[in-house]
């Protein structure tokens, strides 16, 4: 009696708090194995209602999004929303951190809000390798029709997921992996599930109304490679980036990080004909490219052969950087409200720098950030924490904020780090590695607002960018290189910081961190949801009455 009365209660609070009364919009997706051959060699895929990349999710700011996920595969399955904030709301995450999996045979209702954020995000499948096998798709956030967009609206709008692929299906993949090797280099470059063989025979991927505008999408969904985006004969006019509307810089071509997604302008001014777009591995002892084709209305010309080359030097990636100015006098949705366009005027309360590195442990690779290579538990940090047995789960702040030099003690664990809710803090990603390194951390976006080749030290604050910086989910670190994001906490969860190297991240280089609201307030963090699947050692516990009020 008392246990339903709390639920009913329970429900209505969450029923005052999720479901606001903007509009909904609902999918349902049957997940399930299929064969392709984007490379020519036949390999099982995770298709997305028989579909490779998977469907878009549409929608404008604030809709509430539901997706019914049908699990028709023969593995644990979780999607993670890419860029996706989820305000107050870890528990749809959709990482292994912060939710059970949906189990083979079953289906999950996922829950969420796209609250204050515009732009061009993805999904994907979080758990193994699974999104090395896709189950990748776009998801666009339009502005609401009262808020006006810093550019005319487009004729039309286009998608470019590309990304490295590998032949090898991701459960032999994952055998590599699992007995300590490494997977290697990738066998191709795919734009939205497949490569052009420039035969004179394919059909244009896309085509464009002579003079008209349009706008790309363009995301780096892949498991390894920068990857530098361009079109024959057409440049590029930067709009946005993962949520901020951006300075109108034109380019020749994007040099983007795994992760990260642009979107850009492009107007059909050319003569006549197909124009080859072309994605190239970057920074990498080897070349992989992949090709589609733009057609114009009307002409059936085939392309020219002549393909644009791909900038040489990392050097040339970092002044492009630079040259990612935010629009502050663009409205917008903001992705961080609060004062945070004065960013550079908050006083920074505390600095934690994160050196990665790779190592071997008892002869198998693994990959570390501040010397600790994590591994999921069993049950869901998350949902430990709720449970209040999180010290029987996993060990806060095993790791340093500030790591030796040389890091020499390698420990394999769960690796959490609280942060104090609200708390304005620096970020510094070291990369002493030989490797570009990419990084996402779910939650929030931040400010990316210094990136420099040597070791970072307290005076390289003299050169951020305390003004015009770019407020997104993805940063890059080049090689012997250091990042520096600035952000406040001030969204309560458990959030994963994780490496967008496929390899890396399997092998333990990311991490949580745990942000509480100390007044243990509704405001700032919704309940554990009634549909949540409870899994590991918590579950046959009784469920804890609301823990937030
Ligand atoms: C989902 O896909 C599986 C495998 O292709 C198929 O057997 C099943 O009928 C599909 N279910 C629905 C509801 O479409
Ligand atoms: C996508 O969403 C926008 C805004 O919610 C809507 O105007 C548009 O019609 C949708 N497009 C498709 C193809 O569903
Ligand atoms: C599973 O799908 C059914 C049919 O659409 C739906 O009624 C049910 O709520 C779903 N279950 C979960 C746990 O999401
Ligand atoms: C910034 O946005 C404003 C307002 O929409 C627009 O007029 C302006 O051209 C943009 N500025 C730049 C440099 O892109
Ligand atoms: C920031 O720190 C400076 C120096 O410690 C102090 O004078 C100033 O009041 C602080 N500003 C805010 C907004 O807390």
């Amino acid at each position: 009696m008392a246990r339903a009365v709390i639920l009913v209660a329970m429900f209505c609070l969450y029923a005052a708090t999720v479901i606001a009364e903007d509009p909904y919009v609902y999918y349902t997706w049957n997940v399930s194995y299929g064969t392709i051959s984007p490379l020519g060699t036949p390999q099982q895929a995770i298709l997305i209602n028989n579909l490779f990349p998977g469907p878009e999710i549409n929608c404008s700011s604030n809709n509430n999004i539901v997706v019914n996920v049908f699990n028709n595969l023969d593995e644990p399955l979780l999607f993670t929303w890419h860029g996706i904030q989820l305000r107050k709301n870890s528990w749809q995450d959709g990482t292994p951190g912060t939710m059970c999996p949906i189990q083979p045979g079953t289906n999950y209702t996922y829950k969420f809000q796209v609250k204050d954020q515009i732009g061009s995000y993805f999904y994907f499948p979080s758990l193994g390798l699974h999104r090395m096998a896709g189950g990748v798709g776009g998801l666009r956030i339009f502005s609401r029709l009262l808020i006006p967009v810093p550019y005319p609206d487009p004729e039309d709008e286009y998608w470019f997921l590309i990304g490295d692929w590998y032949t090898k299906g991701h459960k032999a993949l994952k055998q590599i992996l699992d007995r300590g090797e490494s997977i290697g280099m990738p066998d191709g470059v795919l734009i939205n599930g497949q490569t052009a063989k420039l035969d004179g025979k394919e059909k244009p991927l896309y085509t464009m109304k002579p003079g008209k505008t349009y706008k790309l999408r363009i995301c780096n969904i892949g498991n390894k490679d920068s990857l530098n985006f361009r079109i024959q004969g057409h440049p590029m006019t930067l709009v946005e980036t993962e949520g901020s509307h951006t300075v109108q810089n034109t380019y020749e071509s994007l040099d983007v990080h795994v992760g990260q997604c642009f979107t850009v302008l492009v107007t059909a001014n050319q003569e006549p004909r197909d124009y080859v777009v072309v994605a190239s591995t970057r920074f990498t002892g080897y070349f992989l490219d992949g090709k589609a084709l733009i057609g114009y209305e009307g002409s059936d010309k085939a392309a020219s052969l002549f393909i644009p080359h791909a900038p040489i030097t990392w050097f040339w990636s970092l002044n492009q950087f630079k040259t990612f100015r935010w629009n502050l006098t663009a409205s917008a949705a903001r992705p961080n409200p609060q004062g945070s366009y004065h960013y550079g005027q908050i006083n920074i309360t505390r600095t934690i720098k994160f050196v990665n590195s790779v190592f071997r442990d008892r002869g198998k690779l693994r990959y570390a950030i501040n010397g600790v290579s994590h591994v999921d538990p069993e049950t869901p940090l998350k949902l430990a924490q709720y449970y209040g047995v999180d010290d029987k789960v996993f060990k806060y702040n095993i790791i340093s904020d500030n790591p030796h030099d040389f890091i020499s003690k390698i420990t394999v664990a769960p690796n959490v780090l609280t942060a104090t809710f609200r708390d304005f803090i620096e970020i510094i990603f070291e990369n002493p590695t030989i490797s570009v390194q990419s990084y996402n951390l779910g939650g929030y976006s931040f400010f990316l607002v210094g990136m420099e080749e040597g070791r970072w030290g307290p005076e390289k604050r003299e050169t951020y960018n305390l003004l015009d910086a770019v407020s997104r989910h993805t940063v890059q670190v080049f090689p012997n290189s250091w990042s520096a994001i600035l952000l406040t906490f001030d969204n309560a969860g458990m959030w994963n910081l994780r490496s967008e190297n496929a390899e890396n991240r399997y092998l333990g280089q990311q991490m949580y961190i745990s942000v509480l609201s100390p007044e243990k307030s509704l405001r700032d963090e919704y309940n554990l949801p009634l549909t949540q699947q409870i899994c590991g050692i918590v579950k046959d516990m009784p469920v804890p009455g609301p823990v937030y009020h």
